[in-house]
């Protein structure tokens, strides 16, 4: 088969158990850090942020902190912590914690040293899709979660509030240079968040590998982040504090970000996504897991040697496809998570066609990378036989 593609994932990744102490000694990409954390207490509880500092400070660093991410996060902040990395003369961006901030240090890092509005240059619904003026500044990104892949891809998804657009955006200037994946800061996530998080992972992968751009070097990541996947996510959902399972579930992330960034997700974000621009309460994760079903039964026999690939990556003999649908909806049982109630995070029945036409409007390109052309009747079905 004649083949053509480019690969560049310009991120160096410091992975493993106790390899946060490393940041004492590893060649830091400036002497100022903005650190970027969510609202959320569980940084400052858990001695996350007071280590980091510390470390830093061991590596002739100092540091200011940005405390205001949300879950979901949104522009207005991504404007307010680029300000204050400019106020104190930051001469680069540390995303501490999940997929929100990290991928928010990497929108900061982009306003820290460019004019105007993010949105200037977001490619995608109402952003203007300008070229940089500057170079972002780098961004190091220490992530004590497993499932976004931020720390090994150039992506950052951030919401316009006002706009109700969620849009993912990066592009060669936005990769961390330095990442650290240390699955001992995982040890603390609870039960539900691990599997949120676990199936953003699985989807990347499986996305990746449907994708119509997917090469051999996705393909070889995706098949292996869901076999670690398959095999560990039940355990890490079930016993946090088996470390192996941690460490499993991580790697399979990090191989997963490695996916987007030389493959690229398909239309189930644009989909999740735009149910997240609706209602910011709506993990992604969750989303993604509630429509997967669906949306999964919808390509099996549309894409049936890719669907078998994944099957075997699982464990299945991968004679048909439809044995990818059933194992998936194995991995939701065991991990708890496979009786999400749309409803309860406020959606209602009447708007599914709304976010269907926000998928397309928001995040049309990854429809264009789908295994055949999905319609916005598709999509509504889709969210239809999700609904409950
Ligand atoms: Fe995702």
């Amino acid at each position: 088969m004649l083949q053509t593609f480019d690969y560049y994932i310009p991120t160096r990744i410091l992975f493993g158990a106790g390899k946060l102490a490393d940041l004492a000694k590893t060649e830091l990409p400036g002497s100022k850090a903005l650190i970027v954390i969510t609202s959320g207490k569980s940084m400052r509880a858990n001695g996350y942020l007071d280590k980091v500092r510390e470390l830093l400070k061991r590596n002739h660093c100092d540091s200011v902190v940005f405390d205001r991410i949300l879950p979901n996060p949104i522009k207005a902040h991504v404007m307010e912590g680029a300000a204050l990395a400019k106020r104190e003369k930051c001469d680069f961006i540390l995303g501490l914690g999940g997929g929100s901030a990290i991928d928010s240090a990497k929108a900061i890092a982009v306003m820290a040293t460019n004019p105007g509005d993010y949105w200037d240059y977001i490619a995608g619904g109402t952003g203007r899709a300008l070229p940089f003026k500057c170079d972002p500044l780098p961004v190091v990104a220490i992530t004590t979660t497993a499932g976004t892949g931020t720390e090994a891809d150039q992506w950052s998804v951030i919401t316009h509030e006002e706009r109700r657009e969620k849009i993912g955006f990066g592009c060669a200037k936005t990769f961390p240079v330095l990442s650290v994946v240390d699955p001992e800061l995982m040890l603390t996530i609870p039960p539900h968040l691990t599997a949120f998080q676990g199936f953003d992972a699985f989807f990347h992968a499986a996305e990746g590998y449907l994708a119509n751009v997917a090469t051999p070097i996705s393909d070889a990541f995706a098949l292996k982040s869901i076999a670690l996947l398959a095999r560990s996510l039940p355990t890490a959902v079930n016993d946090g504090a088996n470390l192996a399972a941690r460490s499993d579930v991580a790697t399979a992330s990090t191989l997963s970000g490695m996916v987007e960034a030389t493959s690229c997700c398909i239309s189930e974000h644009s989909i999740a996504h735009a149910m997240g621009a609706f209602h910011p309460n709506l993990p992604h994760g969750a989303a993604l897991i509630s429509i997967s079903d669906a949306y999964f039964r919808f390509f099996a026999d549309k894409a049936p040697e890719r669907f078998c690939d994944l099957a075997r990556a699982m464990g299945k003999k991968g004679d048909s496809p439809n044995e990818l649908v059933e194992a998936l909806a194995e991995l939701r049982r065991v991990c708890h998570v496979d009786a999400i109630k749309l409803s309860e995070y406020d959606l209602t029945r009447d708007e599914l066609p709304a976010i269907a036409d926000n998928a397309f409007d928001t995040m049309g390109g990854l429809f264009q990378l789908d295994p055949v052309a999905l319609t916005r009747a598709d999509v509504i079905r889709i969210l239809e036989d999700s609904w409950r």
